[in-house]
């Protein structure tokens, strides 16, 4: 058995490294930790060797993304009950590139890279005073071709499904937070977004006059969606991956199958259901830019 219980880091494939590494040094405030093979840049966000990496390219986008587990059992035995129980086929890497010194790699349904590693090197980043300097990384959403076909791939590796929007729109968790992992049924494969948690509303604010300062507009928001009801807000980064800003989001008591309680929830207990796209949105009828859907 495995216990996945973390979105590790997102990688990005980079154009313009220098562009895109000022945005995550100077905007979000990340620590450069290392540089990797191909000059790839790790930065880091917490204690983490790196939460996000970006690698030189000739194109943008999601190029992997990492979820770190805990088990009784052996990197190859992980590997070895992966393909038993779940034909899911592992490539084991070792010592490739820095902070994971083992890894897992495999491509999910949708044909996105994901590594699977129980360990990463810890760091001391500092914890700069300038930049946006969220609490952590704290979700990935995805298009895919299947939105329901991806909720069930990953169900097998423990996650839960929390929520819906209609039914082209799911979210999973792997841990307490509503969701770390979500899946957006589109023709198009990439990613929809990364969200980073802030610590409360007057960070967020505050960050929102900081990003101003640093010429960036917001694409959505403020304001509180329905599913998760974290309070969010969209821009973009020098290449124009979509990052979202959020806090307050829901906490999923797994082990009850309820949300924790909120004076914003109309359900009391708030269970995992399926939103209307209207009623999930805003539910302070900020109007959604087309740009996001
Ligand atoms: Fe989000």
């Amino acid at each position: 058995m495995i216990d996945i219980f973390k979105l590790g880091f997102v990688e990005f494939d980079a154009k313009d490294m220098r562009a895109m590494s000022t945005y995550y040094s100077d905007t979000m405030g990340f620590t450069l930790t290392e540089y990797g093979p191909g000059g790839s840049a790790y930065f880091s966000s917490s204690t983490d060797h790196h939460n996000i990496v970006l690698t030189p390219s000739n194109e943008s986008g999601i190029r992997s993304f990492g979820l770190q587990y805990k088990s009784d059992l052996g990197i190859e035995e992980v590997a070895e009950y992966l393909n038993l129980n779940f034909g899911i086929t592992t490539e084991l890497k070792t010592d490739v590139k820095p902070g994971i010194y083992q890894y897992l790699q495999f491509t999910d349904p949708e044909g996105y890279e994901v590594h699977l590693y129980p360990e990463m090197t810890m760091t001391n980043p500092g914890f700069k005073t300038k930049g946006i300097l969220p609490n952590k990384l704290g979700h990935l959403s995805l298009r895919v071709k299947d939105a329901k076909k991806q909720v069930e791939f990953y169900k097998q590796l423990g996650f839960h499904n929390t929520d819906w929007i209609e039914s082209f729109f799911g979210f999973m968790t792997c841990n307490y937070d509503h969701h770390v992992l979500n899946f957006f049924t589109s023709e198009h494969k990439g990613m929809h977004h990364i969200a980073f948690e802030m610590r409360n509303y007057s960070h967020l604010v505050e960050k929102l006059d900081f990003l101003r300062l640093n010429n960036k507009n917001l694409i959505w928001g403020p304001s509180r969606h329905g599913a998760g009801h974290n309070i969010a807000c969209y821009h973009e980064d020098a290449e124009g991956n979509l990052i979202e800003l959020f806090t307050d989001a829901d906490i999923y008591i797994k082990e009850l199958g309820i949300f924790e309680p909120r004076p914003w929830h109309k359900d009391f207990p708030q269970k995992p259901k399926v939103w209307s796209t209207d009623e999930c949105l805003s539910l302070w009828g900020v109007d959604f830019e087309k740009a996001l859907v």
